[in-house]
């Protein structure tokens, strides 16, 4: 399973890249809001530094402007995915860009029937909110599920990324179900190293080596 993170942040980026475990990087208008610098600039910058696919999202809703903004984001980098949101002018948008040649990531998905349609127009990525579900009383580990049943029963490409996680659960429920990646804000990717065993563990061996040393 691949590990996205989900930030615009470039230090976050550039430290988490350095763990060897970060394959793509998802962005979407509220993350690059909270930069500071020219969000284009951000997202070439990102590209160099992960070298793998990153999502950046048009702001536009209709069909012309999604493709203007789609063919814009492209010509930024080859690493670009543009992500759409899934409406009917996003569905629209997803087709065209994606029979153009350029790779589309369907966002703000929460239902199998979205994701079905996703799939239909050649997504590249189908991205489902898991943790937004979760907080209105849904299991978003049910839809990963049925999104990666009904991808599996028609053979579709398009590749389940699991967003809007919560904590390491969601990542370890999501590879059970065999989706294809997950995007993580920095703080879940953080959580995944820690265990305490592992620290008590750490601890105790050094403590026992030293000890030995002393004799
Ligand atoms: C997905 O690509 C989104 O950027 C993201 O995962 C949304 O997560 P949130 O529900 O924590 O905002």
């Amino acid at each position: 399973m691949k590990f996205f993170v989900d930030t615009g942040n470039i230090t976050d980026i550039t430290r988490l890249h350095a763990l060897g475990i970060i394959d793509g990087v998802t962005t979407n208008p509220s993350l690059m809001a909270k930069e500071t610098r020219d969000s284009r600039e951000i997202l070439r910058e990102i590209c160099d530094i992960v070298q793998g696919p990153v999502s950046g999202e048009v702001v536009a809703t209709d069909l012309d402007g999604m493709l203007r903004e789609g063919r814009e984001l492209r010509r930024i980098s080859e690493h670009i995915v543009v992500k759409v949101p899934f409406t009917q002018a996003g569905v629209q948008a997803c087709k065209t860009l994606t029979e153009e040649g350029t790779r589309v990531n369907v966002t703000l998905v929460f239902s199998a029937a979205q994701a079905l349609i996703a799939a239909k127009v050649g997504a590249y990525f189908v991205s489902p909110f898991v943790g937004r579900l979760d907080d209105i009383g849904h299991d978003g580990m049910d839809l990963i599920e049925d999104i990666v049943e009904i991808y599996d029963n028609y053979e579709f490409t398009t590749q389940v990324l699991v967003a809007s996680t919560r904590g390491p659960l969601h990542i370890v429920q999501a590879a059970k179900l065999g989706a294809d990646i997950c995007t993580c804000p920095p703080a879940v990717i953080e959580a995944l190293f820690k265990h305490p065993l592992t620290d008590l563990g750490l601890e105790k061996f050094l403590k026992d080596w030293e000890k030995a040393q002393q004799k």
